[in-house]
């Protein structure tokens, strides 16, 4: 089996960088394009560290695309506390080789399907603004994607940027609306914070595994993750860094991964006290489900993955298949 043609959508802060590398260098994913947005945080910054990832990884093939500087209607909240000045805790990384595309990311989000209809996975793992002016111009995209994975919101309703909403929810809850506005349970899932925070805990023995493996991609994945182990250890009280968006990418890469899932019907919250909250309805008198929605996955495979893709060890999707 050949590996996953894939469109990653990307507001990259450190623990997208780590995402970008496990699609990027692990031989399960083949990225066609990668699209930026605002986010954790400012567009330019943010793509910037894209092309530096994909750099580390060893593919300054990739294009970037940057897409749009804020929230549709909103104005940009960052999550520089969270990931550092520069996304990437302010180690000081040098410039990327190559420059970012002309090309508007939501044309990119646009357009790549139409060539390649049902074939292409889409993943976004930062604020959900490009995806959905996208939807405004085609209310059938979704459709047009194999599947649409999403590292958003809180299923537990434990948030991080508030007591109830998770960040890239929050960030842009009415672009968040518009995906669960044409979203189907077999075409979308999401993954919330609260798989992250349950599977994908990088703990102190993790961090010096990481740290001793030495090569240049670990080195990287550690280093731009101290400011985020910091708010974690401060404002959590996680035993470790969680990894939201490499779970996410974990999960397009190796769904066999998930343990636990439902199917629900999910809108967000928008007013004041409760922005970027997930509205679940279980109900018998629900509406129909429009997502599914991850809950727990194996969290040994999920590690295995990202060290053995940090190691610099490329998987097969035939390796794969021959582990299950
Ligand atoms: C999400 O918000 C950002 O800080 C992370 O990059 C991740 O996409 C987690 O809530
Ligand atoms: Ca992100």
């Amino acid at each position: 089996m050949s590996a996953l043609p894939l469109i990653i959508d990307t507001d990259t802060g450190s623990d997208d960088a780590v995402a970008l590398l496990l699609a990027a260098a692990g031989g399960l994913g083949d990225i066609r394009a990668v699209t930026t947005v605002a986010g954790n945080v400012p567009l330019a910054t943010g793509t910037r560290n894209a092309l530096f990832s994909l750099q580390v990884a060893g593919r300054v093939d990739i294009p970037v695309h940057p897409g749009c500087e804020r929230p549709m209607t909103r104005p940009l909240s960052t999550a520089q506390q969270v990931h550092g000045q520069d996304g990437m805790g302010d180690i000081g990384l040098p410039d990327p080789l190559r420059p970012a595309e002309e090309r508007h990311a939501v044309e990119v989000l646009l357009s790549s399907p139409r060539g390649h209809p049902g074939e292409l996975t889409l993943v976004t793992l930062g604020p959900l603004t490009n995806l959905a002016a996208a939807l405004v111009r085609d209310r059938d995209l979704l459709t047009r994607y194999r599947h649409v994975y999403c590292m958003a919101g809180a299923a537990d309703l434990s948030g991080n940027i508030t007591a109830t909403a998770e960040f890239n929810a929050w960030a842009d809850p009415e672009a968040a609306r518009v995906v669960l506005e044409s979203a189907t349970p077999d075409k979308v899932t999401w993954i919330g914070w609260d798989v992250s925070r349950r599977d994908a805990v990088m703990t102190p023995a993790d961090q010096s595994r990481l740290e001793r493996l030495g090569t240049p991609m670990a080195t990287f994945a550690h280093r731009v993750n101290r400011t985020l182990a910091d708010w974690a250890r401060d404002v959590t009280g996680l035993a470790g860094y969680d990894l939201p968006d490499p779970v996410a990418m974990a999960v397009a890469l190796r769904p066999e991964l998930i343990t636990e899932q439902e199917r629900a019907h999910v809108d967000i919250a928008l007013g004041d006290e409760t922005r970027g909250q997930l509205i679940i309805d279980r109900r018998r008198s629900a509406p129909p489900p429009n997502l599914t929605l991850v809950r727990r996955v194996n969290e040994a495979g999920f590690k295995d993955l990202l060290f053995t893709t940090c190691a610099g060890i490329r998987q097969s999707r035939h390796d794969v298949r021959e582990h299950q």
